[in-house]
Order: structure tokens, then sequence, then C-alpha cells
């Protein structure tokens, strides 16, 4: 991965700082390590992860030289009950840029998951530093399968997940890719500290490929089924249960069934 590249076509606050390395633990370690002397915008990059991390403790599939990983070093000026929209925020600075650079008709699974004919192509992992009355510090993690030929990854894997070569038959500059998701996210990173929770959320809806459908989140023991009917003001998702009633969720792992 060349920063240089990336450097020339950044265009605002984020992505002003890189902090590029051939292979860490995990982007988001490293990225709550220098949280405090890092300037807000500030970019981690590697080109392998020894134990990236997924959501729900899984780990992130991280070979060197094909893929994307990064964490954004943010620092929201926004209320605790507003958390999930960070990852929303991301995910639709995500699902732009990679329509934008690859063409492909990329959709948002609730919560974050980006998605390329119904395969997982990209995940985000925020985490949070907080106290009592602000969020001190967000990472936001991105993970993007951008040149990995499908066959690296293990069997049950490749039946979920897919990459940007592996949809468009060709292999794309990660470069490109990354300067791309840096200038979305500043365009939408200022959408959400000015709380223009509007379009943010209008903007997800438009991208999302969950609402409307029949789903199944599981919250830890819990399994809810039901109507994913729409996501409120503060980025929870609404299920229409079986009964009529209606429950709000905030995370989980979610299947689209029909
Ligand atoms: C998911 O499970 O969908 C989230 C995956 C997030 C992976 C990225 S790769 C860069 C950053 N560093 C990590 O350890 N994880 C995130």
């Amino acid at each position: 991965m060349k920063t240089e590249d990336i450097k020339a076509k950044i265009k605002g606050d984020i992505g002003q700082e890189i902090f590029f390395y051939e292979k860490v633990v995990s982007t988001n370690t490293i990225a709550f390590d220098l949280a405090e002397k890092a300037k807000e915008g500030a970019v981690v990059i590697a080109e392998s992860q020894e134990k990236g991390k997924g959501r729900l403790g899984r780990i992130w599939i991280s070979p060197p030289g094909v893929n994307i990983y990064i964490s954004i070093i943010l620092r929201p000026e926004i209320e605790h009950k507003d958390i999930t929209l960070i990852t929303i925020m991301a995910s639709v600075a995500c699902a732009t840029a990679l329509r934008r650079t690859t063409g492909l008709d990329i959709s948002i699974k609730w919560p974050n998951d980006l998605m390329a004919s119904g395969k997982k192509l990209g995940g985000i992992l925020t985490e949070l530093k907080t106290d009592q009355i602000k969020i001190a510090c967000a990472i936001i993690g991105i993970g993007i399968n951008v040149n990995i030929d499908i066959t690296e990854f293990p069997e049950d894997v490749r039946e979920i997940a897919t990459s940007v070569k592996n949809e468009t038959g060709k292999p794309y500059p990660r470069e490109d890719i990354v300067a791309e998701i840096l200038n979305e996210m500043n365009k939408w990173y200022k959408i959400l500290n000015d709380t223009d929770k509007k379009t943010l959320l209008s903007e997800w809806q438009r991208l999302t490929s969950t609402l409307g459908k029949d789903i199944v989140v599981i919250v830890g023991q819990n399994r809810y089924e039901g109507f994913a009917e729409a996501i409120d003001d503060e980025g929870m998702l609404i299920l229409r249960l079986p009964s009529g009633e209606y429950k709000k969720i905030s995370s989980g792992d979610l299947t689209i069934l029909r």
C-alpha cells in the first residue's frame, strides 16, 4: 500500500495523519494506543493483521498485500444514546465509497456489514473509550476484502464472503478505495456531529438491504425472529415479532430469511 497515493487524494481532516505498519496484531489496538496523542482523523493502516478483530469476538481474516485494514481515530461530539449512529455513519461512508470506486451494487446489512451479491465484502468494528459524560474517543475499524482470491478463505467462509476482485473479475488499487472511504467519512462525520440524523438515516435506509425482510437476530443467548420494519433515530433496529409486538435491538448477529 502506498500511503503517498492515499495522501495525495485526501480532501479533509480525516486521513491527514497516517500511521502505516506492515504487520500488526490489530489496527484497532494500535489506534487505541495512539488515540490520546494522535490528531482527530488520524488513520492506522496495516498490510496484514495477526489477530484482526471481527464483531462478536470473531477473527477477521487479514492476509498481507491484498485487502484493506484501517482504523480511524475520532472524537465525536454526540450523546451516549446516539452511539450506534457512529457505525451507521461509517457504513454509509464505506458503502458510498465502494460503490463509487468499484461500481458494485454494495448494500448495508444492519448494523454494519458491507454486502455484494448477498455476500459479505467488508465489515466495521467500532470500539469506544467513554466516560460518564461523553465519548472520549471512537476507533472505527474497517476491513474490506479487495483483491483476495476467495479460494484463500477457509471453505465455510467462502460461502458467505466475497471480495471486490471476485465480484468484478479484476484487481483494484486499494489506495483509491481507502482515499475515497476517508473522504466520504469526512463528509458523513460532519453530518453526524451536526446531529443531522435525518440526512444520515435516510441515506442509510437507501443503502440497506435489511429493511422490509423477514430476519433472525441473535442477541447473546436470545433469538428473535420477525420482520425488519425500520431503524429508529438512534440507529436501533425495530423488529415486528409474530405476536405483533415491536422489539428494539441495538446490536446482534442478523440473518436475512426472505
Ligand atoms: C465485522 O466483524 O464485520 C467487523 C470486521 C472489522 C475488521 C477490521 S480490519 C481493521 C480493523 N482492525 C481490526 O482488528 N478489526 C477491524
